[in-house]
């Protein structure tokens, strides 16, 4: 499905950041460092960044970006620095590429929900061994953002991120959901019972605003781990306005 193809430097800097944390060993310990960004858009500019933000973790890192749209390919052929960064015309088959990594951003949000556990699957089965996708949707600028971390066996976990100096409410961050969930924030969900949770808790914490969002992020994070929901992620990650939980639904996700 080619849409408007919208992205913007820097705008998945928030996923980059986390998966050069929580994804390097994955990275360092592939066969062939090769990285998929799936759906780069308009302009290429988001896989050059992912391309050099990986190349900390693994100097001999290769990306390739992938669109549905031959167009933007083309477009995209200027910024190519093979083999580190290449672009090519594909889908959620990956073109039959075997990457360690997939970065699909903002690309499921435009397909309907019954889509997705299929796309989902072609991108988990084209996985090299020990390979991972994240896959996820945030707003134009990257100031909330949420992604799944899927493997071969499935969803794994749910990652909720914001850039606390503008963050109202955590409650902001339903309407970036992955489309796996979007629709699902409704009593009953469990990722409905989750946004609650975190919501309550930054209100319960509002006394830490004094000491500035992020001391407030903390709070209501260790606050939400306090209750009993299974967050897996620590302080840490908490300070950068993450928190990372069992993916909703799964039999770790609840409290
Ligand atoms: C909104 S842009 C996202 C750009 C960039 N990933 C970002 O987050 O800023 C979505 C892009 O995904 C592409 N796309 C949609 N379905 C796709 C598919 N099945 N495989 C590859 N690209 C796809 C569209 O053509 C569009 O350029």
């Amino acid at each position: 499905m080619v849409t408007r193809g919208t992205t913007h430097p820097n705008r998945l800097r928030r996923v980059d950041r986390w998966l050069v944390a929580t994804c390097a060993g994955r990275l360092r310990a592939a066969a062939d460092p090769l990285v998929v960004d799936l759906g780069f858009g308009a302009t290429p500019v988001t896989a050059v960044e992912l391309r050099a933000r990986l190349a900390a973790v693994r100097p001999d890192v290769r990306v390739v970006g992938l669109e549905i749209d031959p167009e933007r390919v083309a477009a995209a052929e200027p910024a190519a620095d093979p083999p580190a960064l290449t672009f090519a015309r594909g889908g959620f088959e990956l073109a039959g590429l075997r990457p360690v990594l997939v970065r699909a951003f903002n690309v499921l949000r435009q397909y309907d929900e019954p889509a997705v556990p299929d796309a989902w699957a072609a991108m988990t089965g084209g996985l090299a061994p020990g390979g991972a996708v994240v896959e996820g949707t945030c707003d134009e600028v990257g100031r909330l953002a949420c992604w799944v971390l899927l493997d071969a066996a499935g969803p794994r976990t749910l990652t909720l991120a914001a850039r606390l100096s503008t963050l109202d409410s955590p409650a902001e961050l339903a309407e970036r959901l992955p489309k796996s969930l979007i629709h699902r924030n409704v009593p009953g969900e469990p990722v409905h019972a989750l946004i609650r949770a975190l919501d309550g808790a930054w209100r319960d914490a509002v006394p830490y605003a004094a000491f500035g969002p992020r001391q407030r992020w903390q709070r209501a994070v260790a606050a939400l781990r306090d209750a009993g929901w299974p967050v897996v992620d620590g302080p840490r990650r908490w300070r950068l306005g993450e928190v990372t939980v069992p993916y909703p639904g799964t039999a770790a996700g609840a409290p």
